[in-house]
């Protein structure tokens, strides 16, 4: 069936595409489960279960990113590298939920500019590793790959990939979303003052006077809206909010797209932006034939290995209409090579006339290692790819559309630097992720004052 889609293009499923249609590829990164017995059971129930967004939320998303690829919003993604059952908590889930929030207001009030708000939770449970198995003095057990999967101590128990996993997953999914969905219909209060911000680093920072100025004047903003009332009051208070997750364990995804009434196709109704990682983006492989055919807009991360013939062919696959809004090219390429490899992917994309919306990740390309071997990155890193990359961007007349960001809400010592200089001996104090590094609370209100000040 054809229709016009909301950009006047005649976009439709692709005949030859259906939700398993990715089960005749070879699929990277999938568990493999002893009791296949148990899994479809698991995957009959999942597929009767109710979905946790709706189809109008991701048409709606599609149209903002379409917005924000035009220069008329900015796109804020960001949560934890993984979640994990544990953490689905309420104050994890607000302290995440609230720096996200604190930071979408400095960039509204810095961008002049909508914020689309992106989380990285309500999903994100399962993770691609670099080997199928890990070996420990002399015994051998599949890698944990997220508690979508299996669980990190390292026994047969825990490691054995568990069908459960896919129920227990989707509930602590929708019981995130719900109590996000109250937050906001709430009215968070922490939004409407800024007064009340959690600002004590701000004095270890050379740019004190100029944070302090930037909160007062969002308060100002703020105040002076209430006092007026009516509609711009009424939009601050009713933000909106989206989820996206890494589309990796495609029987979980495939139980979660339906088709819904009134619309044609399919959507993935497990996330309103799922994206994939270079490691499962081969063009006919499994991940990439999934994606293909679902309505949702989607997320391809981009590392420097990446050609310019493998990012056409790749955008060709995922996105034949050119449809505004669809695709969003999420690139994370290192503050040391982002220099040398985003121009000719910006060049590439732009003579071939291709729609997309173009997201920089300084997290990624930036991981390292210290001296005793804990994983971290370097503010000065994060933050200098991130500026390179509006520049890069501006240079080429393309713009640098969104940030995606590894961050939580709490104040953990993760990665180093920021305004009170988190040293290698800061990392012991509080290091609490069990993949990537995450900007914490200080750090992450930190950047989101640097890109404004880039901006202005
Ligand atoms: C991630 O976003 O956590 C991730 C694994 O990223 P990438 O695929 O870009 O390495
Ligand atoms: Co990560």
């Amino acid at each position: 069936m054809q229709r016009q889609d909301r950009h006047l293009q005649l976009v439709s499923e692709p005949a030859d595409w259906s939700p398993a249609s990715w089960q005749a590829r070879v699929a990277a990164q999938q568990p493999s489960y002893p009791d296949q017995g148990a899994l479809r059971a698991a995957l009959g129930r999942l597929a009767e279960l109710p979905p946790l967004v709706t189809s109008w939320e991701i048409l709606q998303l599609k149209q903002e990113l379409a917005e924000a690829a035009e220069g008329k919003r900015f796109l804020l993604q960001g949560g934890d590298c993984a979640e994990n059952f544990a953490d689905c908590t309420s104050p994890h889930i607000a302290n995440r939920l609230k720096v996200l929030l604190q930071m979408s207001l400095v960039l509204v009030h810095g961008l002049k500019q909508p914020i689309v708000r992106i989380g990285r939770f309500a999903g994100q449970y399962a993770k691609p590793r670099s080997a199928d198995l890990e070996t420990k003095d002399g015994v051998t057990l599949p890698s944990y790959r997220g508690d979508l999967v299996n669980a990190p101590e390292f026994t047969p128990a825990a490691r054995i990939p568990d069908p459960a996993r896919l129920l227990e997953g989707h509930s602590r999914s929708a019981l995130t979303m719900n109590f996000v969905r109250a937050l906001i219909d709430g009215g968070f209060a922490d939004l409407h003052h800024p007064e009340y911000w959690d600002l004590d680093w701000v004095q270890h920072s050379p740019l004190e006077a100029e944070y302090r100025e930037m909160v007062r004047s969002i308060g100002d903003a703020v105040r002076f809206m209430e006092s007026i009332g009516g509609a711009p009051m009424g939009s601050l208070r009713r933000v909106d909010f989206f989820t996206s997750h890494e589309a990796l364990v495609l029987h979980y995804e495939e139980a979660l797209t339906r088709k819904v009434p009134r619309q044609w196709g399919h959507f993935n109704l497990s996330t309103h932006f799922p994206w994939i990682g270079m490691r499962t983006a081969a063009l006919e492989e499994a991940h990439v034939e999934y994606c293909r055919g679902i309505r949702n807009p989607i997320g391809v991360k981009i590392s420097p290995g990446v050609s310019n013939d493998q990012l056409l062919r790749l955008i060709d696959v995922l996105n034949p209409d050119n449809e505004a809004g669809r695709l969003t090219l999420i690139h994370r390429l290192g503050a040391n090579k982002v220099a040398e490899h985003l121009p000719r992917l910006i060049e590439a994309v732009k003579a071939h006339g291709k729609r997309v919306l173009w997201c920089c990740d300084p997290m990624h390309g930036n991981t390292e290692s210290t001296q005793s071997g804990i994983k971290t990155r370097r503010f000065a890193n994060i933050r200098s790819e991130l500026e390179q990359s509006f520049d890069i961007h501006a240079a080429h007349g393309s713009r640098l559309g969104g940030a995606h960001l590894e961050l939580t809400g709490e104040n953990v010592t993760e990665c180093l630097g920021g305004a009170r200089d988190l040293t290698e001996d800061d990392l012991q104090r509080a290091y609490r992720s069990t993949v990537d590094p995450r900007l914490n609370y200080e750090q992450a209100m930190e950047l989101a004052m640097l890109i404004v000040r880039k901006r202005q």
